[in-house]
């Protein structure tokens, strides 16, 4: 992939580059008489299922106005404003203009655009949709601020080189609908495929930063330090493993409707770090659309029982015997746990509190092949919920140092994910997560 690549990127370079389109005349806003309320709130949904106002919004800036910094592999992304500002925004972009980024992302200007911006996922959209969302970006208020200006070194400076990785990895043709398939099933993925771009975070990717395809389809990625597990199961069987998914019970669509819809599923646990704001994008979908997602990535997988679910996390709740782990060097994380989590973690008892009650034993954070989600919820806690109702968790970075952190993370692992391996190093991985938390 690599040297051809490179090739086409050279080949790219000398071609001429796409063509700039021209602007709306000045005065000329786009003619929002043409938009319904309908469509309008269509396109509001949209925005919000595809995550804009997350990734083009700086930590307490004003919505869309860009400015936001996304750390690749290859450097430091900023994202634009997407405002209807003339100058700094979009505000002179043409629907055709905008259409075109979204599906081939190519700005106004003729400009590549890096794929951290996801219109790989975006191409998906039906027109109607791209409509609506541009109807609604339109009608937004106008913030006038200039992003910061992405510099990625050499190489991937030359944004020329773009063309040549989306002839190798792009396909910007919208949604087919599966005939074989239920009306439920194709839109929950036209919703997973395109606006939800789950693939952006839950797919692996190869060295050019792309998403793998086949068998690596939604089969685990990583985010923002994160990693955002699996959504398929190899198989799910009936006893404690859900196959390759890490997930310690194996999902049934219910469970996963539960999850998206509320954040929470007693059988799972939460949606924390970058999923939260999926979620919490998700709640102002219809109820039917979120039916649709868990619909199809259900089917991703080998059908699994209600009962045999219950049952499996049932099992997995407790844990293993804990008289056995102090025996066995785990005293202290033993103790800190009981001091500091088990008010809210116990699997029964506990004082009163607001909120749910997440069970390590079910965590996929606890069972996962590395210990980084995990780490990262003890270090920083969870301060922004995915949904209301499910409560805060203080984080505990400043209690604990980094030897601690590892007694602890590997006390839960022993205890509640007790047919994983121990994870190695969790000191140096403690440090590594402390060096990402701000
Ligand atoms: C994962 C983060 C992410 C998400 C989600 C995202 N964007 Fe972006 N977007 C970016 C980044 C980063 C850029 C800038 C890319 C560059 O400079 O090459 C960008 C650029 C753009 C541009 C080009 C603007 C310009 O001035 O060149 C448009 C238009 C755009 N995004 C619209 C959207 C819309 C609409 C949504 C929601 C449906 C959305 N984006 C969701 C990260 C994101
Ligand atoms: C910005 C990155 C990102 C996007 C986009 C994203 N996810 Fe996630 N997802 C994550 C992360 C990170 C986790 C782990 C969260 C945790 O441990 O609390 C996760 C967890 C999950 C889980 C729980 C898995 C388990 O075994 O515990 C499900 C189910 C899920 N995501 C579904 C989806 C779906 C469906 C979409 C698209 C609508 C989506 N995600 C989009 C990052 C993302
Ligand atoms: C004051 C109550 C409280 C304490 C103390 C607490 N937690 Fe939590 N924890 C919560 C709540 C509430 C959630 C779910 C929050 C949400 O999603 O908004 C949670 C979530 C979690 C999750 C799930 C994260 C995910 O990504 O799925 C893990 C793991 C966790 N806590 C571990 C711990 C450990 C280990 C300790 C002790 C060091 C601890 N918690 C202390 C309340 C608490």
């Amino acid at each position: 992939g690599g040297v051809a690549g490179g090739l086409i990127g050279l080949a790219c370079s000398m071609l001429p580059g796409p063509a700039s389109i021209a602007p709306l005349p000045a005065g000329a806003n786009a003619d929002a008489s043409a938009w319904s309320a309908a469509m309008l709130e269509r396109g509001r949904q949209i925005a919000i299922a595809g995550d804009c106002a997350v990734c083009h919004t700086a930590p307490g800036g004003a919505t869309n106005a860009g400015g936001f910094a996304l750390e690749t592999p290859f450097g430091t992304v900023w994202s634009t404003n997407i405002t209807p500002d003339r100058e700094t925004g979009i505000g002179a972009w043409t629907y055709e203009a905008f259409a075109r980024a979204m599906r081939q992302g190519i700005a106004r200007d003729g400009r590549h655009l890096y794929p951290a911006f996801p219109y790989t996922s975006f191409a998906r959209m039906s027109d109607a949709d791209m409509m609506s969302l541009y109807a609604w970006l339109m009608s937004q208020p106008a913030v006038k601020q200039a992003a910061p200006e992405t510099k990625l070194p050499f190489p991937m400076n030359q944004r020329r080189l773009v063309a040549g990785w989306n002839w190798l990895f792009h396909d910007d043709a919208q949604y087919a609908p599966d005939p074989q398939r239920s009306a439920l099933w194709n839109r929950g993925k036209y919703l997973v495929d395109g606006a939800g771009h789950c693939g952006a975070c839950h797919t692996p990717r190869n060295a050019l930063g792309a998403e793998k395809g086949g068998f690596a389809y939604l089969a685990g990625g990583s985010a923002e330090g994160w990693d955002a597990p699996s959504l398929v199961a190899t198989h799910a069987g009936t006893n404690s493993k859900a196959g390759k998914s890490g997930a310690p019970v194996p999902w049934t669509e219910d469970a996963l409707f539960a999850y998206l819809r509320t954040g929470f599923s007693p059988e799972h646990g939460v949606a924390a770090g970058p999923m939260a704001p999926v979620v919490a994008g998700l709640a102002d979908l219809p109820e039917s659309d979120v039916r649709a997602i868990a619909h199809y990535i259900a089917s991703l997988s080998p059908p699994v029982e209600a009962a045999a679910a219950a049952h499996a996390a049932a099992a997995r709740a407790s844990g293993a015997n804990a008289d056995a782990l102090t025996t066995l060097g785990f005293q202290n994380g033993q103790r800190m746990f009981e001091a500091a989590c088990a008010v809210c973690h116990a699997a029964s008892g506990g004082v009163g509190h607001f909120g749910v009650r997440p069970l390590m034993g079910l965590n996929t954070s606890v069972s996962h092949a590395s210990p980084d989600n995990l780490l990262h919820v003890l270090m920083n806690g969870i301060d922004q919920p995915a949904t209301e109702g499910l409560g805060y968790m203080p984080g505990f970075k400043d209690s604990f140092d980094d030897r601690q952190m590892a007694e602890l993370a590997g006390y839960i692992r022993a205890r509640y994910a007790p047919d994983e391996p121990a994870w190695r190093d969790l000191e140096s991985a403690s440090a590594r997560v402390r060096a990402q938390t701000h």
